[in-house]
């Protein structure tokens, strides 16, 4: 409890706080023993953030976005979500998106977005019309009526997107969003994802291991250790906005770009 009323006095005057992590530590009691998993994470993430996480296979990425989700108890430390700890899975404070867009093949793509809001029973035409509206968002006006089999990888991460922010959460946490798209579908939905994120002033949370997605998408790029993972690097990308492709060209692009390399390298 010290810790998390220190947390919010500890708020600066950079602008309001969306997600606040101080001394998160996490051992996984698995079949082979302990295992460490995440070390001492620190991280403050100011709301309309867009904040990119990076670091080798197994470094506890994953673990900790899932922390951030309320959908697992860290060992240790302490998670503030807009102020309030995040005890368990709320989509109305935190939407998430992971790799796999995991949506429920019998189910249209209007009906997938609508079932978050189904599950708690909102009424029928408000369904309709905020699911309507985030595949408008997304950029699927007009294949509400499709199935997943029906849409291609790229569409089907657009409906999982559109799913994530049904509830307008005010952060968005996504796991490695892209990386089983093709590299030009891939580049298309960060370019998508950047129009989205201007227009609803979410706080983003973002896993990639593309390094060119990572500086194209983020201000602020937080470089993690291997196991335990460690936050080892903070890198602020200071890239004008709206990022263009361009932009990747640039000396400047290449040289924050080697910097990761540089810490993820000698991270592994
Ligand atoms: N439920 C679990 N039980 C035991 N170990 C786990 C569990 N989930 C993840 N781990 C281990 O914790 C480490 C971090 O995993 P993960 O968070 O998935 O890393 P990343 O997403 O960075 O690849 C890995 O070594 C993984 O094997
Ligand atoms: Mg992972």
């Amino acid at each position: 409890m010290q810790r998390l009323a220190n947390l919010s006095a500890a708020r600066t005057d950079a602008g309001p706080t969306a997600i606040e992590v101080a001394g998160l530590s996490h051992v996984y009691d698995g079949r082979e023993g302990k295992v460490p998993a995440l070390e001492d994470i620190a991280m403050t993430v100011g709301a309309g953030r867009f904040v990119v996480i990076v670091g080798p296979s197994g470094c506890g990425k994953t673990s900790l976005l899932m922390m951030l989700a309320g959908l697992r108890r860290p060992s240790e430390g302490a998670i503030l979500c807009n102020g309030r700890p995040i005890p368990s899975p709320d989509p109305e404070r935190v939407g998430v998106v992971f790799q796999e867009a995991s949506l429920f093949p019998w189910l249209s793509a209007q009906d997938n977005v609508e079932f978050p809001l189904a599950l708690r029973h909102a009424p029928r035409a408000e369904r309709r019309r905020r699911a309507t509206d985030m595949l408008d968002l997304v950029g699927l006006q007009g294949f509400g009526g499709r199935y997943p089999h029906e849409l291609s990888g790229g569409m089907k991460q657009r409906v999982a997107i559109a799913r994530g922010l049904v509830q307008d959460p005010p952060v968005l946490l996504m796991d490695e969003p892209f990386a089983a798209l093709d590299e030009q579908t891939r580049m298309t939905m960060g370019h998508e994802l950047l129009r989205i994120w201007s227009q609803t002033l979410k706080t983003v949370v973002f896993i990639t291991h593309s390094l060119t997605e990572a500086v194209y998408l983020a201000d602020e790029v937080l470089v993690m250790s291997a196991r335990p993972g460690r936050i080892i690097d903070r890198i602020a990308i200071a890239l004008p906005r709206p990022r263009t492709y361009d932009m990747m060209a640039t000396d400047t692009f290449g040289r924050l770009r080697d910097r990761i390399w540089q810490q993820i390298r000698t991270a592994d």
